[in-house]
């Protein structure tokens, strides 16, 4: 298959929600389409299961099973499918972002009777950011949930992006009979079995009197409900999809299977297949010849022994060759990768090639970064993977002053895994870490210790926000680093950070320093 067609058959997104909206139930029900798994419960997903906080070594233990499940690809339809699972857990929040960078879409799966939560809404921002193309699958509509109409605002509101209702629901909870497919123009009917196909009616007229036949007397209330949809909402346009301003909604229930293949027949339609991607000197083209990718996310080993690591690439352009020699970019040495692998739903293989919008894993030995880019010789660096500001901050001190080596080697790979971020301060170079959750610090304490032989204690600092801040206007940074001293810190990356302690005193850096930017987020 010539290299164009291969790309344009990828469609490699991923699925996002709030923890328990159901991510993992429509994953393992879209690879039973696609035929990677048999049956329902056999994929493991990268589900962290609700645990104490303190447990974290389990938690580490379920993400080692997860990194065979980071990827799945199967093929439906002539389409070659890549989901990028995203730990639901929200002190990894940082993964998924960095996931995120790696798709060219994204399903959003909503509970019902939740409508949208927190997590939610965060990666819609990120999604926002990078203009990524949205559908939104309302699930549990076997359960009582809120009207789809306020449910629908709801989404609009808080994911700040205008949607188009392409199902229906016909009643919901007890009472759920199924949806009317708008995009197929078909009604399917619910029977509530998870292993069961759903039954699919073609009917392109609801007026049509065999409805009342088929549904009785929730006829008239599915007519009413999409003669609203049809008023109220412009029709779809998936150019408008594609652009990101408008989000597709398909209503169903992932547990009972219902509504599942509906979503995955409209989503290879209209789902954009590799986009360019952005370097710092020129944009991309994956129909490009050459080979280039770049590294999103690392995963360590969970076995002390072996202190290698699984870097994930993303394939942006050309088509990648095993035990070809390319460019680290940074570095400005050359690699060849002799066990690249694949991820299918069960297994990991290794494999000679891989096209644009695949994710290959590549053996690790500490030398890549996550952002890294490959290529096969060109000199360019893809750029916009998010680091966003830290809600935790402790001052990380050694323990072991015969160590200090150890600890800074340690800290310095645990950081470019994206495990945490590490801020210097200017004035006195003290260390702080600074974490999504809390329990990255154990898992860092831990690491350390049984990785790099380094002991660490932590020290309470109170900050409220890592700002990256930036200007045009010379005497202004240089006043305020002055006035700000003790608040001055650099990233890894050795940008100039604003390690703010309240709201208020940030909000007087700005109100004074009206020429300086001040951010919550950096990229890559
Ligand atoms: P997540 O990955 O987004 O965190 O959610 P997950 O799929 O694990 O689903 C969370 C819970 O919601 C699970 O129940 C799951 O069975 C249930 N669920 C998913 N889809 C539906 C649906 O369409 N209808 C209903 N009624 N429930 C649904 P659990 O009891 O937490 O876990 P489990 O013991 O069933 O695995």
């Amino acid at each position: 298959m010539a290299l164009k067609d291969e790309i344009n058959r990828r469609r490699t997104f991923a699925i996002v929600s709030h923890p328990d909206a159901g991510k993992t139930t429509l994953t393992e029900k879209l690879l039973l389409y696609g035929g990677a798994i048999r049956v329902a419960g056999a994929v493991k997903s990268n589900k962290i299961k609700k645990t104490a906080t303190s447990d974290f070594m389990e938690i580490e233990r379920q993400r080692g099973i997860s990194v065979a499940t980071s990827v799945m690809g199967f093929e439906y339809n002539g389409k070659k499918i890549n989901i990028l699972d995203t730990p639901g857990h929200k002190d990894f929040a940082e993964d998924t972002y960095r996931t995120l960078t790696a798709v060219d879409s994204v399903i959003i799966v909503v509970d019902t009777a939740k409508g949208v939560e927190t997590q939610t809404r965060k990666l819609m921002e990120v999604c926002r950011m990078r203009n990524t193309p949205v559908i939104v699958f309302v699930n549990k509509m076997d359960r009582e949930g809120i009207d789809p109409f306020d449910l629908c605002d709801d989404i609009e509101k808080e994911l700040k992006i205008n949607v188009r209702p392409l199902s229906w629901p016909i009643n919901q909870g007890a009472k759920f009979k199924g949806v009317y497919n708008i995009y197929e123009k078909s009604l399917n009917l619910f029977t509530p079995n998870s292993q069961e196909i759903t039954e699919t009616i073609a009917f392109d007229d609801i007026n049509n009197p065999e409805l009342d036949e088929i549904i009785g007397e929730d006829a008239e209330k599915i007519r009413e409900d999409l003669e609203l949809v049809e008023g109220v909402y412009p029709e779809f346009d998936i150019d408008s999809y594609l652009k990101a301003e408008v989000a597709p909604v398909f209503f169903g229930s992932a547990l009972n299977n219902f509504g599942v293949q509906e979503l995955l027949n409209c989503f290879i339609d209209i789902a954009p297949s590799p986009l360019p991607v952005k370097a710092i000197e020129r944009d991309v083209v994956p129909y490009e010849e050459k080979f280039s990718g770049f590294i999103f996310k690392i995963h360590a080993n969970m076995d002390p022994n072996h202190r290698d690591r699984i870097a994930f690439v993303k394939v942006c352009s050309g088509i990648f060759k095993r035990n070809t020699n390319y460019l680290h970019v940074k570095l400005g040495k050359k690699f060849k990768f002799s066990t690249p692998t694949a991820f299918m739903a069960e297994k990991k293989s290794i494999i000679d090639e891989a096209f644009p919008g695949d994710i290959i894993g590549i053996h690790d030995t500490g030398t890549f970064k996550i952002g890294d880019t490959l290529t096969e010789g060109e000199k360019i660096h893809y750029t916009g993977i998010p680091s966003f500001s830290p809600e935790l901050f402790k001052y990380v001190v050694n323990a072991d002053p015969m160590k200090s080596k150890q600890l800074n080697k340690g800290l310095d790979q645990l950081m470019d895994e994206g495990v945490a971020q590490l801020f210097t301060f200017d004035f006195n170079g003290r260390k702080v870490i600074g974490t999504v959750g809390a329990l990255q610090f154990e898992v860092i304490q831990y690491r350390l210790l049984h990785e790099y032989g380094a002991s660490c204690n932590y020290e309470g600092i109170s900050l409220y926000k890592a700002c990256w801040f930036t200007s045009d206007n010379k005497t202004q940074i240089a006043d305020f680093k002055k006035r700000k001293y003790q608040y001055i810190a650099k990233d890894k990356h050795g940008k100039d950070v604003f390690m703010a302690d309240s709201a208020y005193i940030l909000q007087n850096a700005q109100d004074n320093y009206p020429d300086i930017k001040f951010e919550f987020k950096t990229e890559m």
